[in-house]
């Protein structure tokens, strides 16, 4: 695992927008898993600007994103689908077909994720998935609990996620009960994972899922067994980790685990 400490939110961005800028240089046909949420917005940003400004080129990309609320259809504007058009997709050259989300509106749930899954391993397997974090450790909607071996599969939402998402809804009680999610076996399937976390509220989870033991109750824990993560932190969700590190705060600095 390498934790690399940035700043500020733009620098955690900008220094994600790298790594995921290098690995699109060398294979122009990526398969790149993707997240929601708010984390990695300034990294969708860098992504489009350096589409527009240095033509970085998705012709060739293929995604799939962790998860879907169920229920939402992609034009409700809190739906994933619609959240990834408006903050990504439709600022980049990426072909339609190329794109694949949990239909959070399917009638064969469990059918339906059995095909998502045959659908990543069709493309290749994920080269390089990009993942935020819950405040309680989660990664997608694989809340805590989650069986670390999961695959793609419907979840139900804790009441913390649910709190921490009614933000966006006009009230808790709009906020989708179920998700359709990755599972964490699925996640750790892919070839690399670049974990985005900022802010205090992420202190306590990236902690628990950095230093903390592998347990079911921080699914994110399971990063300390992937052969290749990477972790970029601001300074605010990085400031628990275990002060036996080598190195102080600069602009960046890395931790070689
Ligand atoms: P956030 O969500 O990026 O909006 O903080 C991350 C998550 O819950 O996985």
């Amino acid at each position: 695992m390498l934790v690399i400490l940035k700043d500020n939110y733009d620098a955690m961005s900008r220094e994600a927008a790298l790594i995921v800028v290098d690995r699109l240089r060398k294979k122009p046909n990526l398969v790149l898993g993707l997240a929601t949420g708010s984390t990695p917005l300034g990294l969708y940003r860098e992504l489009i600007r350096m589409h527009v400004d240095e033509g970085l080129d998705f012709s060739k990309v293929v995604t799939f994103n962790l998860d879907e609320y169920v229920g939402l259809s992609p034009r409700h504007d809190q739906s994933y689908q619609y959240f990834m058009r408006e903050n990504l997709f439709k600022h980049i050259n990426i072909p339609q077909q190329n794109i694949h989300l949990p239909d959070g509106m399917a009638q064969d749930i469990d059918g339906f994720c059995d095909w998502y899954e045959s659908e990543i391993s069709k493309a290749g397997g994920i080269d390089l998935q990009v993942l935020g974090i819950g405040p309680n450790g989660h990664i997608a909607f694989n809340e805590p609990g989650s069986s670390l071996g999961s695959r793609t599969r419907i979840k139900t939402l804790t009441e913390n996620t649910m709190r921490t998402n009614a933000r966006f809804f006009k009230d808790i009680l709009e906020v989708p009960k179920y998700a359709i999610t990755m599972g964490v076996g699925t996640i750790m399937d892919s070839r690399e994972l670049l974990l985005l976390a900022n802010g205090a509220g992420k202190a306590d989870a990236i902690r628990a899922a950095v230093e903390g033991p592998l347990t079911g109750q921080c699914p994110a824990s399971i990063i300390q067994l992937h052969r290749k993560t990477f972790v970029i932190l601001d300074r605010e969700a990085g400031c628990k980790l275990s002060g036996s590190y080598p190195g102080t705060w600069r602009s960046s600095f890395l931790l070689d685990r």
